[in-house]
């Protein structure tokens, strides 16, 4: 999603604004523009597509400014056009947005009737004439802003500069996520810290409704009510090198790769202090001792790693657990339960369905909340009372993958907590338990050794238009992680079904050139799976099975078979999602899309 970044510097920034929009590529993004103040001129230079041919025309323009804003756009409103893209200039006003302004027809009919003339179809181009109007008349960029956004309604972050303030630069956020980058005698705003990792590791996170003024050797916040706020400045644990491809071909690849790492630090201080309450903060035994029930809301991925969770949480803890589309939450009306426990799942926790799903969660009173995120300044983890943060890294490529698995791990220490705290496991099991999640890292290594293998089966699927995707009971929703990261890379269109579900429908669907991809597992549920796979055989369907060692099930003509280690017990899902995951990958290299970036997605969805 669009990505923001703005420097106040004695030193030529449109560098810093072009790598930092390198930086916030992974977002998706269709358009590119830089706004530098020069000599009280705004010089704006616009492209559509990379920031590779935005950085050119700044080249070749010779374009520099000391003070600065900058975007990546993702189309909402409007196609993306070079008129389209930001900055939007109104005046000696240039203004970058991420987010969506619900009211813009009503301000875009008003400002007409006040002489302003629209030269694009966005929203945020009411934002860049609403400040000019306000600032004709108080020539004071801070109060002019302050005074537009009270009239938006909707989600933004927003980077202001004016020709006649060069060392000047205001943000302001409310929905959308902005932080603003601390250095020495130069200060920068950005949508992410990554954007700013090259420059400075210290940040301020703006909260809702903050709006703030920048210069060479000050910030200045108030918040939503005018008044002066104090905001800790964070120091981040992000090293530059972690956002860095090093010696892969794409970041899915890397971040795939990655998991075992990931998932050991997630999980360090489970094994190292054992099963405890704490670990979702100092609240952790109180609220976990209270709740009755459980309602997961996430999106997409997330979403799957909630779908799992139930099967984990309700056999290990007895709890009853609901998992729902933060999106579809939202907007149903349900039936609040004071003792349910919201757990909102994400990676990035600026996701706007997630992030109001909790919110109107609140507002129906729902008092417990818990937040399963990979990012511990994001706004999902300061709205939540408890917390577990995965220990993933900065994840660039859009497909979520390292996050899913340290997601699930997440979850299956959740699911053990509260079967502790309810008197479901006793010593031996605790220990049992510690010593699958210690082995687990190993195993994924073990998992990704198979990459050649999975590697001759994405060959088969270059020329495929449709997949279909199986899995029952904990591995049903690792069909539809399946089918979803297949689609959204490769884009082959790919369906998932508990394998039980195939014969009320889906087999219909099912002829040579539809392959089936199974996850079987060596689980109670394996005799059942093997007769669903014998009616897709049936029916002329090619059969790729993902099994463990110990699943008797021979390959044939027609059947292609990957061998995991031996049953991983209840871990088994963490393990099955990875061949999945690098099927993806290399349907995607085959196909040649663009893996990190496939077409018309964003990372960090943070629109409704
Ligand atoms: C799929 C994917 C998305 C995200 C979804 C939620 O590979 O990445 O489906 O899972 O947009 O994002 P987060 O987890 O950041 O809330």
């Amino acid at each position: 999603m669009c990505g923001i970044i703005g420097a106040v510097a004695q030193r030529n920034v449109a560098p810093i604004l072009i790598e930092g929009l390198k930086r916030l590529e992974y977002r998706g993004y269709d358009s590119a523009g830089v706004a530098l103040l020069q000599q009280q001129e705004i010089h704006r230079i616009r492209t559509t597509g990379r920031v590779v041919t935005l950085e050119e025309a700044v080249r070749k323009q010779g374009a520099h400014g000391i003070t600065g804003i900058a975007h990546t756009r993702w189309a909402t409103h409007g196609a993306p056009t070079e008129d389209n893209a930001h900055p939007h200039v109104s005046g000696g006003i240039a203004v970058v947005h991420n987010g969506i302004i619900e009211n813009h027809e009503v301000l875009r009919a008003e400002l007409r009737q006040a002489g302003y003339v629209f030269v694009s179809q966005t929203d945020t181009e009411v934002i860049a004439h609403l400040v000019h109007f306000y600032f004709k008349t108080s020539q004071d960029l801070f109060a002019a802003t302050r005074e537009a956004v009270a009239r938006l309604h909707g989600a933004y972050a927003i980077g202001v500069v004016c020709n006649s303030m060069p060392n000047k630069l205001v943000a302001a956020r409310q929905g959308s996520p902005l932080l603003i980058g601390v250095g020495v005698e130069e200060h920068f705003i950005a949508s992410d810290a990554s954007a700013l990792l090259p420059v400075t590791q210290r940040f301020i996170y703006l909260e809702d409704g903050d709006i703030a003024e920048i210069g060479l050797t000050s910030i200045a916040v108030q918040d939503k009510n005018g008044q002066p706020a104090e905001r800790e400045i964070m120091q981040s644990e992000m090293r530059p090198e972690m956002v860095e491809l090093g010696e892969y071909r794409h970041y899915m690849q890397k971040e795939i790769h990655e998991q075992p790492r990931a998932l050991s630090d997630t999980l360090q201080e489970l094994v190292t202090n054992g099963i405890q309450p704490m670990l979702y903060g100092p609240e952790g035994e109180s609220v976990l001792s209270s709740i009755e029930r459980i309602t997961f809301l996430a999106c997409g991925t997330s979403y799957h790693a909630a779908l799992t969770a139930r099967y984990w949480i309700e056999a290990l803890a007895g709890i009853p657990c609901n998992a729902e589309i933060a999106s579809e939450y939202r907007y149903r009306t349900s039936v609040p339960d004071p003792k349910a426990l919201i757990v909102t799942i994400s990676q990035s926790g600026e996701t706007a369905d997630t992030l109001s799903a909790l919110k109107h969660a609140q507002s129906l009173g729902h008092n417990y909340s818990l937040a399963i995120c990979n990012v511990s300044e994001s706004a999902l983890v300061r709205e939540s009372r408890l917390n577990m943060i995965t220990r993933a890294g900065p994840e660039i490529g859009v497909a979520s993958t390292k996050a899913f698995t340290t997601q699930l791990a997440a979850l299956f220490t959740l699911a053990l907590v509260l079967a502790k705290l309810r008197g479901k496991i006793d010593a031996a099991a605790e220990q049992k338990h510690l010593e699958a999640l210690r082995a687990l890292p190993g195993q994924m290594q073990r998992v990704l050794a198979l990459e050649g293998q999975i590697q001759k089966w994405s060959e088969h699927f270059a020329e495929k238009q449709h997949a279909l995707f199986l899995g029952r009971g904990l591995h049903y929703p690792i069909a539809l992680e399946g089918a979803l990261k297949l689609k959204e890379i490769s884009y082959i269109h790919a369906e998932a079904y508990p394998a039980g579900e195939l014969k009320h429908g889906p087999l219909a669907l099912v002829d040579k050139d539809m392959p089936v991809i199974a996850i079987a597992p060596n689980d109670a549920l394996l005799e059942k799976l093997k007769s669903n796979l014998q009616e897709v055989r049936a029916r002329g369907g090619e059969l790729y099975v993902v099994v463990d060692e110990d699943t008797h099930i021979q390959e044939m003509d027609e059947i292609h078979k990957i061998t995991l280690p031996l049953h991983a017990g209840w871990l088994s899902p963490i393990l099955h999602v990875v061949p999945l995951q690098m099927l993806s990958y290399h349907a995607a290299l085959q196909k040649g899309t663009d893996v990190d970036k496939p077409r018309n997605l964003a990372k960090s969805v943070t629109v409704e």
